[in-house]
């Protein structure tokens, strides 16, 4: 823990969310199945929700299982990864308690099999009352379904004479997201190496730091998302504003015309 005494303690993040890329490539370094690098990368969630608990950070999403994987994988991955979920859940819920973690989740979850939304639904609410991390599974996401789900529920509420068109807000997007019990996150990680978004949590990153990681997920350890806040934390973040130490001109005492360059 030398390196999370080194962190600013003013300048932590309160959000993380994590792309956990790379089971497949994982497993294919080794010559193993899939299957195995999928494993892997359950064990490295349990580490890094730990370390999440000790350093004291309020949430974590993660991203487990997009839509998109749900359409386009083969049905043997996709139901090994639904068995892997549920022995997850049935394994580390006695130690999501013991670490203060409450878990809730994202994304089209209705369409997931019964038997996993029974797990799901079984962990939630045996995590209800944890108040330290809070670990947010997506699930079955995608963040463009999300937006279309938040807009139907904006035009019932158009149509139901409670909201007017030209009064919709950001606030009235953002509190009928997924998302809505929880801060936009501060910082977004995505291990093994690719510079892509991969449909995940479009609206709410707008001004996120993106740390793109060659590591793949199943080597993903505590030290390397304490690395991950050191790099954060070298950030400057301006949400459209100036950089500190810069000054605005002040255009008013230019001649008339020298403004073009
Ligand atoms: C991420 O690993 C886990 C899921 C998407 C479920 P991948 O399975 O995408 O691994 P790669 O990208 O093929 O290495
Ligand atoms: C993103 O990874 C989804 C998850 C990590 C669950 P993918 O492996 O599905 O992303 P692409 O297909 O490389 O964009
Ligand atoms: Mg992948």
């Amino acid at each position: 823990m030398a390196l999370y005494r080194r962190l600013d303690p003013e300048r932590m993040p309160h959000h993380v969310a994590i792309i956990m890329d790379g089971n497949g490539r994982w497993a294919g370094k080794r010559s193993l199945k899939r299957f195995l690098g999928h494993q892997k990368g359950a064990d490295a969630v349990q580490y890094i929700v730990e370390t999440c608990s000790r350093i004291g950070l309020p949430w974590l999403t993660l991203y487990a299982f997009s839509l998109e994987n749900n359409l386009k994988r083969p049905r043997t991955e996709v139901n090994f990864l639904m068995m892997l979920l549920r022995t997850y859940l049935n394994n580390n819920v006695q130690r999501m308690n013991d670490n203060n973690v409450r878990i809730r989740y994202i994304g089209r979850t209705e369409e997931l099999p019964g038997e996993v939304r029974e797990r799901m639904q079984w962990a939630e609410e045996a995590t209800v009352r944890n108040t330290g991390t809070t670990l947010t599974l997506a699930l079955n996401y995608g963040s463009r379904s999300e937006i279309v789900d938040a807009v139907r529920r904006i035009a019932a509420e158009v149509k139901a004479g409670k909201l007017q068109p030209g009064d919709i807000n950001e606030q009235d997007i953002d509190r009928n997201l997924y998302t809505a019990y929880m801060p936009d996150p501060d910082l977004l990680i995505r291990t093994s190496g690719e510079m892509r978004i991969s449909n995940y949590l479009l609206w709410q990153i707008a001004y996120t730091e993106i740390l793109v990681t060659d590591r793949l997920w199943p080597d993903y350890r505590g030290i390397h998302l304490l690395e991950a806040i050191e790099e954060y934390q070298r950030r400057e973040r301006r949400f459209g504003g100036l950089n500190t130490g810069t000054e605005s001109d002040d255009v008013s005492s230019l001649p008339d015309r020298q403004l073009v360059l």
